[in-house]
């Protein structure tokens, strides 16, 4: 018979010997989402007997994380800014480094929200929804618009947003960028795909082969979103407005001249928790 700890442990250890680089967490999460338990019950019950049923439905998820398919494919959702969000093959999986966005553009938004009573997110490129969400959990006046040009990743969006009971504050569109949009917004949000064609050759197998390429694709030199998202923002953001985006580490300069040169002036930069440039924010 085996022990939920026998399994957690046997797990990390292959998780180790694979050299994956949190074996100790992968083999948790993994553990819970197949045995439906949770990290108290290993710790209250360290000796819990794994049904065969279990066992079995572990060890098909061991196989997959030992193939490079990231731990959260295999779970099926990620949490981001404390919001549990679905994930799909049309999705993105939702970074913590996305996370500085949020956190830069949020004072702002409070700043709208506390002077008009209400504040109008516009996220652009929204996949799972995570920038939009984390903005309407953060912030009860707010209303977004979430933009894609995947329609699956909207639907994602949407099961995100009911999930997390924010769908009466959330809609979705289906558009090229601003292409299908009307109206001005207070905050324009976005985290567009950034990655430079030479560069997605390169990047670790994990991110490319489980990540939709329209997310992950930046064009030649990695900016061609924020050309299109910076020539198209002005009519639609309020002139008292912000436009945030998130950025890859070595595109500050360039995409602060992209912003500067379609008339927009800088008003806040953020870095992620690993010290990299990741978000800048803009006024008109
Ligand atoms: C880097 S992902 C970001 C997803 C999500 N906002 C996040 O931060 O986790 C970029 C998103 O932009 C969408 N996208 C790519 N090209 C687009 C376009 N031309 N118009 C609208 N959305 C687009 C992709 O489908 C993808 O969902």
């Amino acid at each position: 018979m085996t022990t939920l700890t026998d399994l957690h442990q046997s797990t990390r250890r292959r998780f180790a010997a694979a050299n994956l680089e949190t074996p100790d967490l992968d083999a948790r999460l993994l553990l819970e989402h197949c045995t439906g338990t949770t990290r108290l019950d290993l710790i209250r019950e360290p000796g819990r007997i794994a049904t065969p049923a279990q066992a079995a439905e572990l060890e098909k998820a061991v196989a997959r994380r030992l193939a490079g398919e990231p731990v959260h494919r295999i779970l099926g959702w990620r949490e981001f800014y404390g919001l549990r969000l679905a994930l799909s093959p049309d999705t993105l999986e939702p970074r913590p480094d996305t996370e500085a966005l949020v956190d830069l553009v949020l004072p702002h938004a409070r700043a709208t929200a506390a002077r008009k009573g209400t504040c109008s997110i516009l996220d652009l490129g929204t996949g799972t929804g995570a920038i939009a969400l984390a903005m309407l959990s953060a912030l009860p006046q707010a209303r977004a618009l979430g933009v894609d040009i995947s329609e699956g990743a909207l639907a994602t969006a949407r099961v995100n947003a009911a999930a997390n009971r924010l769908a009466d504050r959330f809609e979705t569109v289906l558009s090229d960028w601003f292409e299908r949009i009307s109206g001005r917004f207070d905050v324009i949000l976005s985290n567009p795909p950034y990655i430079t064609d030479g560069e997605l050759a390169g990047l670790a197998r994990d991110v490319t082969r489980f990540d939709p390429p329209r997310a992950l694709s930046g064009g030649a030199d990695g900016l061609d979103a924020y050309r299109t998202i910076a020539s198209g923002a002005a009519p639609h953001l309020d002139p008292d407005g912000l436009i945030g985006v998130e950025i890859g580490s070595r595109q500050k300069e360039d995409v602060a001249a992209i912003f500067r040169e379609a008339g927009f002036r800088p008003a806040g930069e953020a870095k992620d928790l690993g010290g990299r440039d990741r978000a800048l924010l803009f006024t008109l």
